[in-house]
């Protein structure tokens, strides 16, 4: 499976540069892009936009959270079904920002992967550990229990439809990259648990990498056994930073 290439561009940049940064990598990469699956998730708001500038293209477009529930009740939030109605295919769930800023539980983020599932949108369970966690010898038991809890009751036949990504938490925005051994060791625990979970089709879900990507890591990153992609953050705001980590899976 093609490596997936993924932008969270968590909550910056602002319409008109959601839409012009789309729109430069879909002119700057070759279509059909062989060697990669690229994924943007703009904040909500600018989701149509980048849609809009990556009609003609493979870019694929999701949203960085979503509420279980169709509807209702829940000021703030936005559904699986909004999602759909603007376009949006896949979402990112539990994030560690939504985890540890907005206190997102793992009961929640199970309820979203199943809501996701069941509109067809593609979710992208992310997990990771805490930096006192890592230092506390604790890492494969958080990185267990959020995957077990996260996807508690999702059937075998759903596992193509879902992305994991492993994104330590001390490496999100800090510059500090775990190294392609250390991301490679939780990778390969991770991927054990998918077929604990879910036989042989657990060996075919891609896992990504996130946190503190760049185009100087990036490659070796890839090159990782278990690593299926990555999902950067502040390198996915420009393209002279994203187009040369999109390229190295080349
Ligand atoms: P950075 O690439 O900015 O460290 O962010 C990683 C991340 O949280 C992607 O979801």
């Amino acid at each position: 499976m093609k490596p997936l290439i993924a932008g969270n561009w968590k909550m910056h940049l602002n319409r008109a540069d959601a839409a012009a940064l789309a729109g430069e990598l879909v002119r700057s990469l070759p279509a059909p892009l062989e060697y990669a699956d690229v994924a943007l998730f703009p904040p909500f708001p600018y989701i149509a936009d980048v849609l809009g500038a990556v009609a003609d293209s493979d870019i694929e477009v999701g949203a960085q959270n979503m509420h279980e529930a169709d509807r209702g009740a829940f000021t703030g939030e936005v559904s699986g079904p909004m999602l759909l109605d603007v376009g949006a295919t896949r979402v990112l769930v539990g994030h560690s920002e939504r985890r540890h800023v907005f206190g997102e539980s793992d009961g929640a983020t199970n309820q979203k992967i199943k809501a996701a599932l069941g509109h067809d949108i593609a979710p992208t369970l992310c997990v990771g550990e805490q930096l006192e966690e890592r230092e506390a010898g604790q890492t494969e038991a958080v990185v267990e229990r959020q995957l077990r809890a996260g996807l508690d009751g999702v059937s075998a036949e759903r596992a193509n439809t879902v992305t994991v990504a492993y994104e330590p938490v001390w490496a999100i925005g800090t510059g500090l990259t775990a190294s392609p051994e250390q991301a490679g060791e939780v990778h390969a625990f991770i991927r054990g648990l998918l077929i604990d979970i879910w036989g042989d089709a657990g060996a075919r879900v891609r896992i990504l990498y996130g946190g503190s990507v760049k185009p100087a890591n990036a490659s070796a990153l890839l090159k990782t056994p278990e690593i299926g992609g990555v999902l950067v953050g502040g390198a996915s705001l420009t393209t002279n930073l994203f187009l040369p980590i999109i390229r190295a899976a080349e």
